[in-house]
């Protein structure tokens, strides 16, 4: 059987983002309206949140997929996990940046990579509320609604803006914001905007040059780190595990090296 064409994975995905992505937005305005009711619990810790749009997503997600391409596996992080036949990988973060979904803040996404036989071969983020679906194959290049992007030219870390995000766990916390103060003071400014996926996307098109996160998991990370490194972006990890890597550094080429410095300066290298 011939291999599938990643451009024809990332078609499928995008069809049903599409269909997911506005349904989020209006379960989120009826919410605020008082006209609905997203119900809320918790995981890893008191802050660690998950709706009932997270669950609904994921598993919308997969029944798509799954009704598409039967024997394909699936990594979700609300649960799914399908080993599959097919050599093909679906890894789902139904709602990143959930944190930003509950509070009505913008910046989450719809994250789903898809892998064949381990390596991330197409990715799409989907910005609910910018109207924003950004894509990427394997040496396809990466677009933002069908358009292609670049990341930014900067050359000069001191007048780079950086994005990052803090886990949930508070010994990583604590790690995370001692080394913001060594980071801060060195370059233009800081994002935590809240979505690691869009913050990664925003390196890809050029709204931000590095993005840089201790803990991240796999579902977070596939989607837009290939969007971006499509985009021109270079990207390190360092320590930890398969689909989970101790740090991530995703930046534009000209500061990635000075980053790096930067960060093994404010001991986040070191802690891998
Ligand atoms: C989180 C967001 C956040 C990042 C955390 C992630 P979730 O994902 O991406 O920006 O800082 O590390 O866990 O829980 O909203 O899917
Ligand atoms: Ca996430
Ligand atoms: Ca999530």
């Amino acid at each position: 059987m011939s291999s599938p064409q990643p451009a024809d994975l990332v078609a499928l995905a995008v069809e049903l983002v599409n269909q997911i992505s506005p349904r989020l937005v209006e379960a989120r305005a009826a919410q605020t309206a008082g006209t609905g009711t997203i119900g809320v619990s918790t995981k890893s810790t008191d802050n660690d949140l998950v709706t009932e749009m997270d669950e609904w997503t994921e598993n919308t997600l997969v029944e798509g997929l799954l009704a598409a391409r039967p024997d394909d596996g699936i990594l979700g992080e609300e649960g799914s996990s399908i080993a599959g036949t097919s050599g093909v990988r679906w890894v789902i973060d139904p709602i990143d940046g959930t944190t930003n979904y509950f509070y009505d803040l913008c910046g989450y996404s719809v994250s789903v990579a898809v892998q064949v036989d381990g390596i991330t071969v197409g990715g799409v983020v989907a910005d609910p509320v910018r109207d924003e679906t950004f894509t990427a194959t394997l040496g396809g290049g990466a677009f933002r609604n069908g358009v292609a992007i670049t990341s930014s030219s900067k050359d000069d870390l001191s007048t780079a803006l950086l994005a990052t995000g803090f886990n949930y766990n508070a010994d990583i916390r604590q790690r995370q914001a001692n080394a913001l103060a060594t980071v801060l003071p060195r370059v233009r400014d800081i994002r935590r905007m809240g979505g690691a996926a869009i913050d990664i996307c925003l390196v890809a098109c050029g709204r931000a040059d590095a993005h840089y996160e201790e803990g991240l998991s796999i579902w977070d990370l596939a989607a837009a780190a290939l969007i971006a490194t499509e985009a021109g972006a270079q990207s390190s990890e360092f320590g930890g595990e398969p689909d989970k890597p101790g740090l991530s550094v995703i930046s534009s080429p000209g500061i990635h090296d000075d980053l790096i410095a930067l960060l093994h300066d404010a001991g986040a290298i070191e802690a891998h």
